[in-house]
């Protein structure tokens, strides 16, 4: 009995912690939108840029979705970013603010 608590547990607390880019470098990503993405944001949206993530009407509405647009945003900003760059930014938006687990 004590056994099966124990393997429930371990398999609940390994999908609470489960999220989509777990492979990726999220302190990597962080350095990345710091240097290219956030003064945009914080003219836009005010603060300290992260409302742009948060607002009600986010744009952005799955893990998918989110590297799209970082896709799209590399792309029109001409950044040249690899696509383990893109899924590290991916990683680090996601961990701080999205929080979406698949
Ligand atoms: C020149 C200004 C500018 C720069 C630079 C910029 N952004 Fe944005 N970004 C915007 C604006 C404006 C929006 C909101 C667009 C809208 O609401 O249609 C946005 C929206 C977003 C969203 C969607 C937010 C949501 O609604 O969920 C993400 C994610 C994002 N940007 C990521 C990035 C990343 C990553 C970079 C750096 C590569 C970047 N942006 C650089 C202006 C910029």
């Amino acid at each position: 009995m004590k056994t099966l608590f124990f393997t429930c547990l371990l398999v609940v607390s390994t999908w609470a912690t489960a999220q989509p880019f777990a492979s990726a470098d999220a302190t990597a990503g962080k350095a990345l939108v710091d240097k290219h993405c956030i003064n945009c944001h914080t003219e836009n949206f005010g603060g300290d840029g992260s409302g742009i993530y948060t607002r009600e009407y986010r744009k952005v509405k799955t893990s998918k979705g989110l590297v799209a647009q970082i896709r799209n945003c590399n792309t029109m900003l001409g950044l040249k970013w690899f696509e383990d760059e893109e899924l590290n930014v991916a990683s680090y938006l996601n961990k701080t603010y999205y929080k979406f687990t698949e």
